[in-house]
């Protein structure tokens, strides 16, 4: 991948209707499920990321023919729950913890051997909370001292098991279900927290008998899966960087239209709300099984807030864009419980510290999150540690810092957000990439 560096600085207020690409976990399954059902499944509204490439491109080495009719939209014939094949070469996952932590749980039940591998951030990204109790299941895989590459050996007998997570984790559970379609027997998961469910939801549109409810989901083997259509809704987590960016810059008024509103994706609209911001559900509906709606943000002067602990896991990929609003909001923001941030696609409690420091900020960070004073933000140099959501957090940030903010290797930014640059130009941004 290139290096690209961007800048941004402040723009005009931010106007305008702004669509944001598909949701990425929604892709992933989709992608998953419709290749071990029977029958053909269209996807519309496909994220065409880097990470649901990947995923896309390991189903078509396991044997899966998947066509693009259009941009956004895949036509995946499936192979049943028997039909894939296995691959001489190694299954290459790119920046994407989701697509390799599911697809284990997927291969895990197979006649074949597999190798998944990752770039270099992925390969720092632990690996035995999917491992270990995959392995209670009966699979066998072997890690590198619990990081990828990850090696899983075919033909083992899975058998179903209750187990309880011991970190709220989506990509675990939906790891486990996944084994457990083809185990004898049931599976169980409970949840210390619940997190998205749309692998359950999916599971059922899918035709697999499954019973779930918040923190806990149950399945047996031994089903089939018939093919569907989904619809993906637009993501959420996409959606967020413009919800900071428009509540910060005075003046400026943005709808984002078709958000998936997933209660389990939402806490960054309950948690800008306790800070004080506008923001607006027009036209809820349901597509696809899942709420979405068109959210419309206005500037509000944000203040600082103690967020609630029990917010962390339904925003578990926003707190880069919090980090953002509360560095700018009037007075302090604590934010507590939140020690997985420090394993996503960088250490983020880490990398937003030094990057705020960096622009000035004054925040301390704890083991499991960060007391930030918010104030003025100036102008520096700052990392994105192959992030995507860092890069896109500090992006946001020039636009009310006292000058520009140059943010150093934006490249993965295309994992989840392809087309971010002129999105946010068209709407009011100042990003430019510099050389
Ligand atoms: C995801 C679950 C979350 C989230 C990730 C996507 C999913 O990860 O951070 O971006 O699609 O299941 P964890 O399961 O590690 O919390």
């Amino acid at each position: 991948m290139n290096r690209l560096d961007w800048s941004s600085r402040p723009g005009q207020p931010l106007h305008g209707s702004v669509r944001v690409p598909g949701d990425k976990s929604v892709s992933h399954r989709a992608l998953m499920l419709a290749a071990i059902a029977e029958g053909d499944s269209r996807i519309r509204g496909f994220l065409e990321g880097e990470d649901t490439r990947a995923t896309a491109a390991v189903l078509a080495q396991l044997g899966v023919h998947i066509e693009t009719p259009s941009a956004g939209e895949r036509v995946v014939h499936g192979v049943g729950l028997h039909g894939l094949r296995g691959s001489s070469q190694p299954l290459d996952c790119g920046n994407a913890g989701t697509g390799m932590r599911l697809l284990t749980g997927l291969l895990a039940g197979q006649a074949f051997d597999s190798k998944l591998i990752g770039d270099a951030s992925l390969s720092k990204r632990p690996m035995r909370r999917v491992t270990d109790p995959l392995a209670s299941m009966g699979a066998r895989i072997d890690t590198h001292d619990g990081l990828p590459p990850l090696q899983v050996r075919g033909r083992q007998p899975l058998h179903g098991i209750r187990y309880e997570l011991p970190v709220a984790s989506a990509q675990v559970k939906s790891a486990l279900l996944l084994a457990g379609l083809y185990a004898a027997g049931e599976t169980e998961i409970i949840e210390p927290h619940p997190t998205r469910d749309y692998t359950e939801r999916m599971l059922a549109a899918f035709g697999w008998p499954i019973t779930f409810e918040p923190g806990r989901a149950k399945l047996e083997g031994g089903h089939s899966l018939r093919a569907t259509d989904v619809d993906v809704p637009a993501d959420f987590s996409s959606a967020a960087f413009f919800l900071v960016a428009a509540s910060i810059v005075p003046g400026s008024e943005l709808k984002l239209p078709a958000v998936g509103l997933n209660p389990r994706r939402t806490g960054l609209l309950q948690a800008l709300r306790l800070m004080g911001a506008d923001i607006t559900i027009e036209n809820p509906r349901e597509s696809g099984g899942e709420p979405v709606g068109d959210l419309v943000v206005r500037y509000a002067p944000l203040h600082g807030i103690e967020l609630p602990e029990s917010l962390v896991p339904d925003m578990i990929d926003e707190f880069p864009a919090l980090f953002i609003a509360a560095a700018v909001a009037s007075g302090s923001t604590l934010i507590r419980g939140a020690a997985e941030l420090r394993v996503k696609e960088s250490d983020r409690i880490a990398t937003m510290a030094v990057g705020l420091r960096t622009l000035g900020a004054a925040i301390e960070e704890t083991p499991d999150g960060a007391l930030i004073h918010g104030g003025k933000l100036g102008t520096g140099s700052v990392e994105s540690h192959l992030d995507h959501r860092i890069a896109m957090s500090f992006a946001v940030a020039g636009l009310v810092a006292a000058g520009p903010v140059r943010i150093n290797d934006c490249s993965h930014v295309a994992t989840s957000f392809p087309g971010f640059l002129e999105l946010v130009n068209g709407c009011g941004f100042a990003l430019r990439t510099v050389a």
